[in-house]
């Protein structure tokens, strides 16, 4: 049965494209959902070339009640309206990242600066922040040179999984694609089996 309602996003953090690992395990990752899901649509997010960090006009805006905003406002917001769209559409989430100095790359920082909005993404309450994104599966394909996924050096996991609770999608798997400068090979199939496994057990659910 076509399933051309469900909606696959995918955002690529790499910069790189030929040799890029994250690319690589994305396109496998969209190629299964796919499978799974025939005739899915399909929304590229492709960071690889950055996006424009938030500057004094997004804050103004932001922070203008909506029935308030002037025409410059929602110029200003515009992208960062496109970028919520795409999220709130998703029924699926498969995110390439690369990790750059023990962090995100400033294109993914960039990105979740544009998406995380009060009112929109998320709001504050008596008992604290609270999400406002339905929950999802979101696949986040982590490649590293050296670092560890999950050690004490790797400031990127952990603050995507927050980022992701924070906005009200707690369903993340972390795919590590770790230590690729040491065997290539090994980390891609370690990243495979990690793949099939949240895979299987998504089906399964
Ligand atoms: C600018 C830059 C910074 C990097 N910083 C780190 C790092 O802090 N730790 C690490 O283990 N690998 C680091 N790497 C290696 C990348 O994480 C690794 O090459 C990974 O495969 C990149 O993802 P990609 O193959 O999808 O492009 C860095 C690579 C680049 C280009």
């Amino acid at each position: 049965m076509n399933d051309t309602t469900f909606t696959i996003l995918r955002i690529d953090g790499s910069a790189r494209y030929a040799d890029s690992v994250s690319r690589r395990l994305a396109d496998e990752t969209v190629e299964r959902l796919r499978a799974a899901h025939p005739g899915a649509r399909l929304i590229h997010r492709d960071l690889g070339a950055g996006l424009p960090a938030i500057d004094e006009a997004w804050v103004a805006a932001n922070f203008t009640d909506p029935e308030a905003r002037t025409t410059e406002h929602r110029a200003a917001l515009a992208l960062s309206d496109t970028l919520v769209e795409e999220l709130r559409a998703a029924d699926v989430v498969v995110m390439a990242v690369p990790m750059y100095n023990f962090g995100v790359p400033a294109s993914v920082k960039a990105w979740v600066d544009l998406v995380a909005r009060a009112r929109v993404t998320f709001r504050y309450t008596p008992q604290g922040p609270e999400g406002l994104l339905r929950d999802r599966p979101v696949y986040i394909l982590m490649a590293t040179g050296g670092v560890r996924v999950g050690s004490e050096l790797d400031f990127a996991s952990g603050y995507l999984r927050h980022i992701w609770g924070f906005l009200g999608v707690r369903d993340v798997h972390v795919i590590a694609a770790d230590g690729l400068n040491r065997d290539g090979e090994q980390a891609l199939a370690r990243a495979r089996e990690q793949l099939d496994a949240a895979l299987a057990a998504r089906v399964a659910a």
